[in-house]
C-alpha cells in the first residue's frame, strides 16, 4: 500500500535534516555523478596503476586462491578475529619490541573502525579525557571522536607557510595546553592530508612530551610502507612506545595491501603490564560485541596468508615499494609539469612530502573552481590524492591548476 494512502499516520522520520555530504566520500558520489568526460577524481585515497585501475596485488591474488582450495569455513571468528591475523600484525607493527602480554590486538573493520572502538574504549574507561589531534588532521577524526562522545582539541602542526612542520608550535601546546591522563592522536607516517612528516629526531621530543604530560598516545597507522618502507615507517612508533608504557596503535591494510573494500585493520593496546592488558582486552571486546559483533573473515584471512608466507610477503613488500616509488614519481612530474605551465607558482615544496596525498596550499575557492569548470575533484583542504594521478592526464590537470592560481 502506498504509504500516504494510509490515514492517522504519523509519519516520524519527515523533518529529519539531510546530512551534508562526507567531505571525503561524498566527493566520489559527486565525482560519479558528474557528466564531464575528462573529469578526475584525485580525492578519496585510494592507490590508481598506470591504466587508471586500482589493482589487486599480486600477493593478496595468490593467497585468495589458497584460500578458495584451503579453507573450511565461513563460521564466525570470535569478537577480536582471526588468531594468525593478530599475530601477524603483532609482528609488523610491534616487532620484537614490546613484550606480547602486554598487548591487545583486536581485528578491526578498517582503520576507522579501529579509531572508533578506540575512541568507545576512552569514553567508557578513561573519562573525562580529552583527544588532541593535530590541525589539520584527516576530516574523519573529529567526526569519528564526536560520535564517540570523545571531546576533541587541536594542537598546531603546519607552520604558517602551510608547507613545513611547526614542531615548537607543536610541542607548545602539547605542554602548556593538556592535561595528565588526556589522549593525543599522532599520524605515525604519511601525515593526512599534509603528507609533512616529523623527522626522527622531532620524534624524540614528541616522545618526550608525550610522556612528560603524561598523555595517552593514539598512534594511527595507516600508510606503513607509503612513506620510506615498512620498517622505517615505524621509526615513530617506536620512539614514542620507548618513551610510554600505555598506547593505542590503530592500523589499516586498506592503502598497503590495497584491501579498501574488504574492511581490514586493528587497534592495539598497549598496557603497562599483562594483567592490565587482559582487563583492557576485555573490555574492548565488549564494544565490538555491541557495535558490530565481531570481524569478517575475508580481508583478514588473506593478510595473514601472505604475512605467514616468507615468498608472498617479499613479494608484498616489492608491491608496496612499486606502489611508492610510483607516487613519488608521479609528485615530481607534477612538480615539474607545473613549472612548464608557466603559472610562476613554486610547487617544489611538495617534493619533502610523504605518502599518497600532496597539500597543494590551493584554497577552498581554488579547489571550487576546479571542480566545476575542469570536473577535478580534490579535498576542500587543497589535498590532492597524487597516488591517483595519472601519466597521460599530467597535462590536463597541471593547465589546469594554473588557471585557478
Ligand atoms: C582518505 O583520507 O581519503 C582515505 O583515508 C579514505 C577515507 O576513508 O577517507
Amino acid at each position: 500500500m502506498n504509504a500516504s494512502a494510509k490515514s492517522n499516520v504519523v509519519h516520524r522520520f519527515v523533518g529529519i535534516p539531510t546530512a551534508p555530504p562526507d567531505s571525503i566520500l561524498g566527493l566520489t558520489e559527486a565525482f560519479l555523478a558528474d557528466k564531464n568526460p575528462s573529469k578526475m577524481n584525485l580525492s578519496v585515497g585510494v592507490y590508481k596503476d598506470a591504466s587508471g585501475q586500482t589493482p589487486i596485488l599480486k600477493c593478496v591474488k595468490e593467497a585468495e586462491r589458497r584460500l578458495i582450495d584451503n579453507e573450511t569455513t565461513k563460521g564466525y571468528l570470535s569478537i577480536d578475529g582471526l588468531p594468525d591475523y593478530r599475530e601477524q600484525v603483532r609482528s609488523l607493527v610491534f616487532g620484537d619490541s614490546i613484550d606480547p602480554s602486554r598487548v591487545a590486538i583486536l581485528q578491526t573493520p578498517g582503520g576507522t573502525g579501529a579509531l572508533r572502538v578506540a575512541a568507545d574504549f576512552i569514553v567508557a574507561q578513561l573519562s573525562p579525557t580529552r583527544i588532541w589531534m593535530p590541525s589539520p588532521t584527516w576530516a574523519n577524526h573529529p567526526a569519528i571522536f564526536a560520535a564517540a562522545g570523545l571531546p576533541s582539541e587541536t594542537y598546531r602542526y603546519l607552520g604558517s607557510d602551510r608547507t613545513s612542520f611547526d614542531l615548537a608550535g607543536m610541542l607548545e601546546d602539547l605542554s602548556q595546553k593538556t592535561k595528565p591522563g588526556d589522549a593525543v592522536l599522532l599520524h605515525a607516517c604519511c601525515h593526512n592530508p599534509t603528507g609533512v612528516d616529523p623527522t626522527p629526531e622531532d620524534w624524540k621530543a614528541i616522545a618526550q612530551t608525550v610522556a612528560e604530560r603524561q598523555l595517552i598516545p593514539l598512534i594511527d597507522f595507516a600508510y606503513q610502507g607509503f612513506g620510506e618502507g615498512i620498517e622505517q615507517d615505524k621509526t615513530g612508533l617506536n620512539t614514542l612506545l620507548e618513551a610510554v608504557d600505555e598506547a593505542f596503535v590503530c592500523n589499516s591494510f586498506s592503502k598497503n595491501f590495497g584491501l579498501y573494500s574488504e574492511r581490514v585493520g586493528s587497534v592495539c593496546l598497549v598496557a603497562a603490564d599483562n594483567e592490565t592488558m587482559k582487563a583492557a582486552q576485555s573490555q574492548l571486546k565488549t564494544i565490538v560485541r555491541t557495535n558490530y559483533s565481531n570481524p569478517p573473515r575475508h580481508g583478514s584471512a588473506i593478510v595473514a596468508t601472505v604475512l605467514q608466507d616468507p615468498e608472498l610477503t617479499s613479494l608484498w613488500i616489492q608491491e608496496v615499494d612499486e606502489m611508492r616509488e610510483r607516487i613519488d614519481t608521479l609528485r615530481q612530474h607534477f612538480v615539474e609539469t607545473m613549472k612548464n605551465t608557466g603559472s610562476g607558482h613554486d610547487f617544489s615544496f611538495l617534493l619533502k612530502q610523504k605518502g599518497m596525498f600532496s597539500f597543494s596550499g590551493l584554497t577552498p575557492m581554488q579547489v571550487d573552481e576546479l571542480k566545476s569548470k575542469h570536473g577535478i575533484y580534490i579535498v576542500g583542504s587543497g589535498r590532492i590524492n597524487v597516488a591517483g594521478m595519472s601519466e597521460d592526464k599530467m597535462d590536463t590537470l597541471c593547465q589546469a591548476v594554473a588557471s585557478v592560481l
